[in-house]
Order: C-alpha cells, then structure tokens, then sequence
C-alpha cells in the first residue's frame, strides 16, 4: 500500500484528504508542521509528499528543501493558495514534481499523485542486468543471447557518458527497462529521471508539458508552468516513444539538445539547463523520415549513441531463461507454486514468435501460473494462453455482414474496370476518415487506434486530402 503524508496547517485538508486518500487505497500520515514532516520522513519515508508550501513555524520552502536534501528521490507536490504561487515555482524548478492552485479538484490531485509515484517508482526500484538469483524487489534484464550481451555492453559504455541515447525496438523489447538501466548506472542516479510519454500527451499540450509556458501563453494557461526539461535540471530526462512527437516539436527539441536551451510557450526568456537525454521509439524513424514525419537533423542528433534490442524471435535461446523468471515472479506474486511444464508445452512456447516480444511472454506466463495453480503446465494451457484478446476479432466479424453486402450491391451495379482498387480505397480512405472524426482530428491518437504509425496516417491523409489544409503532420488540436 502507498503511503502519502500530507502536510497542511488546516486540519479540515488534512481530514479531507484523508478520506479521499484512504478511499483510493492509500495509507495516509498527516503533519500540520515543517519540523514533524521532517521528523515523520527521517523515521519513516512515505512513497510521496503533499504538502502546503506555507506553514506556520520552519516555512514550506525550507521544508522542502531539507528534505530534498536528505530525500533526493522522494516525490513531493506542491500545495499553494493565490499569493504564494511563486514560491511553488521555486520548488518545481528545484525539483517538486509538481504543484496544485488550492482550491484543486481531488481528481486533478490523484492523478498527480498517481503520476508521482509511478515516475519515483522508475527511479527507486533498480534494474540488474542478468542477475543469478530473481528478487522480487529488483527488476532485471534478462537474457544471455549475444544480442542481448552486446546491449549490455552498450549500456556499461553509454551510462557514465552524458550522451544523448536513442534506444529502439520493437514494442515489449524492453526499451523502458533499458532507459532505467541507463539512468542508474549513470553519475547521475542520484538525480531526478523525469519521464515524458510523448504518445500520452495530447499534441496541444506537448510543447508545455516539456518547455513550460508562461501566463496567458495561450487559453487555459492561468499562470506559469514549469516543463520537464526544466525540472530535470541537474537529472535524466527519459523521452519515451519520441518518434510520436509532432514536427512542430521536433524543432524546438532539437534545440533544446543542441543548445540545451529554450524557451517556454509564450515566454522570452531563454532558459538554459543541464540535462541528459534518453529517447526511446518503436517506430521505423527511416520510414518517418522518408514521408516528412520526422527530421532529418533530429534523427542524427538523437541516433548519436543508439541502443537496438532485437526481437524476441531473434534470440529464441532466451526464451527458457525468460520462461522460468517470469514463473517465479509471477508465482511469488500470486502466491503460488511454481508449475511443472510438460516438454510439448515447453516446445510451444520456445517456438512461438512472439510478435508482442518479451511483454507477451510476461503476460502469457502470468496466465499460465493462474491457470494451472501448481499443477504442471500442458500444452492446452498453452494454446488457451496465447489466444489473443478475442474483443476486436469478433468486432471485425460483426461488421463483415453488412460489408459483404454493401460489396454485393456494389458488384452488381455497373463499375469501371478498377472495381477491386476503388472499394479498397474507399474502405481504407474511410477508415482513416473515421478514425480521425473519433479522435477529434488528433492524428497520434487515429494512428494508434488503427495500429498503424503517425506516418503512415499521414501519408493517407495528404492521399486522399483529409487534413485541414494544414501541410504539417500535427493537425490534431489535442487537450
Ligand atoms: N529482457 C527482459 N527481461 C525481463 N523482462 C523484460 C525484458 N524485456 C522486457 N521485459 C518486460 O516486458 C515488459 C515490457 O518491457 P518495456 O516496457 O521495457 O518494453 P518497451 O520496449 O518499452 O515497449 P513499448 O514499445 O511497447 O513501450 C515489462 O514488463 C518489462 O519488465
Ligand atoms: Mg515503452
């Protein structure tokens, strides 16, 4: 269970969060002074801080910035009234992993809180490379191909450089897991790794979530903003799925990398950090490039230093290794005995390809160890694992009726000599068109819901002239 303390001089915040906290799960611990904070954490660190940055006795900002000095990779939020909104500035720009305006929604609350402990949960729990024995406290690389030796290698080279590392692969490759490898053997474990998810974050809001903006750089910004490049000043900054970001991003990235300087959205003053950057992409940067999605300057400056983790199917002799980490995870989890497998259920599973990778296999042996509950693993139990989710089959069977006889109807009326090319048109040019009016034009989210990447969807956009007149591959507005 989580534990947040609370900090505020207010009992009645103190008691409200309370209850929402602990009816979300969460172990609570309150402190109406600087000093007990202090005191609670020293005896007993919580997994995040919320806490008031006016307090009565040693104020908030010493407060935070004792325990950031005793607590580095503890989370800490921001609580602030009209008036004080500066100072929790301060403290994001000194590394608080952000701040609410009271009065704040409990939802926008829980969701910085559930933010926080998933970034300080990246940095705290360390990732062994190939260890003997499996901990269930520590996450680990595993693998003893040559390709995965050589990434190891990689990693050991890169870490306590301050290179700029691009790590790529396929999705599940473990991209993430390498990124935290990164960060932890590199001089600076000690300082903050912020994550951005480019794919997660609408296109409209990329830019301030990175950079920051200032008051009233556009609607809805209420006051200023601190970005993420901005807080890991000093740290580790980890750009997931960067082949997502918009070209219009990608400029001021690139920037940012070469200058490591910027300036917030609707700001003039340029803001100039330390930072180290890890990308990570599962997507054909090449192809990206071939169709105008992403930039060619950007592309050199991030491949630098490129890590590849190869495919699953391309180093089978880790599958058993893999088989056997993920059963004792999996069953210390549970609790259960680790099963017994039959040797055809073996073979299966060291001779299917795994397109999802190593997070297929994860989720598969998971199965497994629920299904079986101790007794030996048979190749059924396999078969019955590996059925994909069967929600979008049956989806694409209920649409086929109606399909097929749109098709007949369309067969049976007269058609030019390219009948076979125009309907795959129409079905494809309709599906892009519809997946777009579902996403609010976002193309990011209309890629993803096809399964097809950013591209791609542009590239059928432009063909059958869907965009909004815009020439560039970011017509989404996002948030
Ligand atoms: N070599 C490995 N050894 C042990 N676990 C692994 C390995 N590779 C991946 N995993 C596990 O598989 C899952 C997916 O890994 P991860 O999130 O790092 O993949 P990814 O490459 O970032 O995928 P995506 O492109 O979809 O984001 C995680 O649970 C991770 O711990
Ligand atoms: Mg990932």
């Amino acid at each position: 269970m989580d534990r947040v303390l609370v900090v505020d001089d207010e009992p009645n915040i103190r008691e409200s969060f309370a209850r929402v906290l602990v009816r979300e799960g969460y172990e609570v611990i309150t402190a109406e002074r600087g000093e007990t904070a202090i005191d609670v954490v020293a005896d007993s660190p919580p997994d995040v801080i919320v806490m008031d940055i006016h307090l009565p006795g040693l104020d908030g900002m010493e407060t935070y910035k004792r325990l950031k000095t005793t607590h580095p990779r503890l989370p800490v939020i921001i609580m602030t009234g009209y008036g004080t909104t500066d100072l929790a500035i301060q403290a994001t720009q000194l590394g608080a992993v952000d701040y609410q305006l009271k009065p704040f929604s409990p939802g926008a609350m829980l969701e910085s809180i559930r933010h926080a402990l998933a970034d300080a949960r990246l940095m705290q729990r360390t990732v062994a490379l190939d260890p003997e024995g499996i901990s269930t406290s520590t996450d680990a690389i595993i693998g003893q191909s040559a390709a995965m030796q050589a990434v190891y290698k990689d990693i050991g080279r890169v870490a306590d450089t301050l290179a700029t590392v691009l790590i790529r692969g396929e999705t599940g490759t473990g991209k993430e897991l390498v990124a935290r490898a990164i960060y932890q053997y590199s001089a600076r474990a000690a300082g903050p790794l912020v994550t951005v998810n480019c794919v997660a974050i609408p296109e409209g809001l990329l830019e301030s979530e990175l950079f920051g903006h200032e008051r009233g750089a556009f609607t809805g910004a209420t006051g200023r903003r601190i970005g993420r490049f901005e807080q890991a000043h000093g740290g580790t900054l980890f750009l997931d799925e960067v082949g997502d970001l918009p070209t219009a991003t990608q400029a001021k990235l690139l920037r940012a990398l070469q200058e490591r300087a910027f300036e917030r959205v609707g700001g003039g003053e340029t803001i100039r950090v330390d930072v180290r950057v890890i990308a990570a992409t599962n997507r054909d940067l090449e192809e990206a490039i071939a169709v105008g999605a992403f930039r060619t300057d950007l592309y050199h400056r991030l491949n630098v230093v490129a890590i590849h983790l190869p495919p699953l199917r391309q180093r089978r002799e880790d599958i058993p290794r893999l088989v056997g980490y993920f059963m004792q995870r999996s069953a210390a989890k549970l609790p259960a005995p680790v099963p017994p497998i039959a040797d055809d259920a073996r073979t299966a599973l060291n001779s299917y390809p795994w397109p999802g990778n190593v997070r297929e296999l994860e989720h598969c042996i998971e199965r497994l160890v629920i299904y079986t509950r101790g007794r030996s693993v048979q190749l059924e139990d396999v078969t019955k694992a590996l059925q994909r989710p069967t929600g979008a089959m049956s989806t694409t069977a209920t649409a086929e009726e109606p399909l097929r006889e749109t098709i007949e109807r369309y067969l049976q009326s007269p058609i030019g000599p390219n009948a076979h090319m125009q309907m795959i048109e129409t079905v494809d040019r309709l599906l892009v068109e519809v997946a777009l009016r579902l996403h609010d034009g976002n193309q990011t989210q209309a890629a993803r819901a096809l399964g097809l990447t950013r591209a791609t969807l542009w590239s059928k956009v432009k063909r059958y002239g869907l965009g909004r007149g815009s020439e560039e591959p970011s017509a989404g507005v996002g948030g």
